[in-house]
């Protein structure tokens, strides 16, 4: 009954409900209904596309999605997605609220995932068939920390919460990423939810967290998960750590490549940013554009149509742009 009066003056309203569009819906109505004509509805959805949200509301010109990146207050990424309605006066007051909150924002394309989550859909259908595929998952942390990532891809799915990150994973397996989705098995992440086991926030996730004699806290892996992970798997090929990280940055980098043909992210200086901000991708290498530049496009998708032959996997397929760079060796940075 209080809300009348407390939302009076209020500019900008940041919704971070569950992730469910109908719930999501109905705030942005209960907001309107009491928030004055200019007030911002920015939605934190991961995925949702922000044109499903506004649907049928009132002020469609005020809503967007401000995607902030966990843990918040340390991530520095913001991803702004108008969607088609969006009015441009919203877009830049929404940029200068993020900026003064400290993100770096960037603004990204109305699709499934938006550009950050989007990217790591294929990433992390890629480190459950290496799961299938009966590699240890120290080894698959390992590898991906050897390649400059601040945290390996179990650990990551550990902090982001299981639930979280299969709910994103599920929902972008059955959007438009067709292809570039297939390959693994996303109920290595929907068991582990349905045992409870939703990461470091359960204290249990891939990894068992708990605290030494010190206080400090230490992880390891029990007999169940093992257990779990060995029964998941079909076969045990022994792939080298170059293999590894192979498999997952080729898909990773191929869809921020995709991104960028599709118009999801204005250029590559923006895919760069939001990668390295966003998930941590090697700061070292600079981004995944600027890691293709280093390798060389053709270097990439030789590899790249070398796994999908071994593999017989039409996700490894690189996209047009990525081929089209191979043939004519243009570079996305500079010439
Ligand atoms: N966890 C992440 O890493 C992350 C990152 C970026 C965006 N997001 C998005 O942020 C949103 C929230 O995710 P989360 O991980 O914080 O989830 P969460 O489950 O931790 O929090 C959801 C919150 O919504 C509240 N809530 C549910 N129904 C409500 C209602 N009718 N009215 C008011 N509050 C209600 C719950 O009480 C809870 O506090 C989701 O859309 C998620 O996709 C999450």
């Amino acid at each position: 009954k209080s809300w009348p009066k407390h939302f009076a003056k209020t500019d900008l309203v940041i919704e971070a409900v569950f992730e469910d569009l109908t719930l999501k819906r109905q705030i942005l109505s209960q907001m309107e209904d009491v928030t004055p004509l200019h007030t911002i509805f920015a939605t934190n959805t991961s995925a949702i596309p922000i044109r499903d949200i506004a649907e049928g509301c009132a002020r469609p010109a005020n809503v967007l999605g401000m995607h902030y990146f966990s843990p918040v207050p340390n991530m520095p990424l913001l991803e702004i997605i108008p969607h088609d309605g969006t009015s441009p006066e919203v877009l830049e007051r929404s940029l200068r609220i993020g900026t003064k909150q400290g993100k770096t924002c960037i603004v990204v394309k109305d699709v499934p995932g938006f550009y950050v989550n989007r990217c790591l859909g294929p990433y992390l259908v890629e480190v459950s068939a290496l799961v299938k595929d009966g590699v240890p998952l120290e080894k698959l942390d390992a590898s991906m920390k050897e390649f400059g990532m601040p945290v390996g891809p179990i650990t990551l799915a550990d902090e982001v919460g299981l639930d979280v990150g299969s709910h994103v994973a599920t929902f972008l397996s059955k959007a438009d990423l067709g292809d570039r989705m297939n390959g693994g098995d996303l109920t290595l992440m929907q068991n582990m939810m349905a045992k409870g086991w939703l990461g470091r926030k359960a204290s249990q996730g891939f990894y068992t967290y708990s605290k030494d004699s010190k206080g400090k806290e230490v992880k390891t892996i029990n007999a169940d998960v093992r257990a779990y992970v060995e029964e998941f798997a079909d076969r045990k090929l022994d792939l080298s750590t170059e293999e590894i990280q192979n498999r997952i940055v080729g898909r990773f980098v191929n869809e921020a490549a995709k991104c960028l043909e599709d118009g999801i992210i204005d250029n590559p200086a923006v895919g760069d940013i939001g990668m390295v901000l966003g998930t941590g991708f090697a700061p070292f290498r600079g981004g995944p554009f600027r890691y293709l530049d280093q390798m060389g496009s053709d270097k990439f998708c030789g590899m790249m149509m070398d796994m999908a032959e071994r593999y017989d996997g039409k996700q490894f397929v690189p996209c047009d742009l990525l081929q089209e760079y191979a043939k004519t060796g243009k570079k996305f940075h500079g010439r």
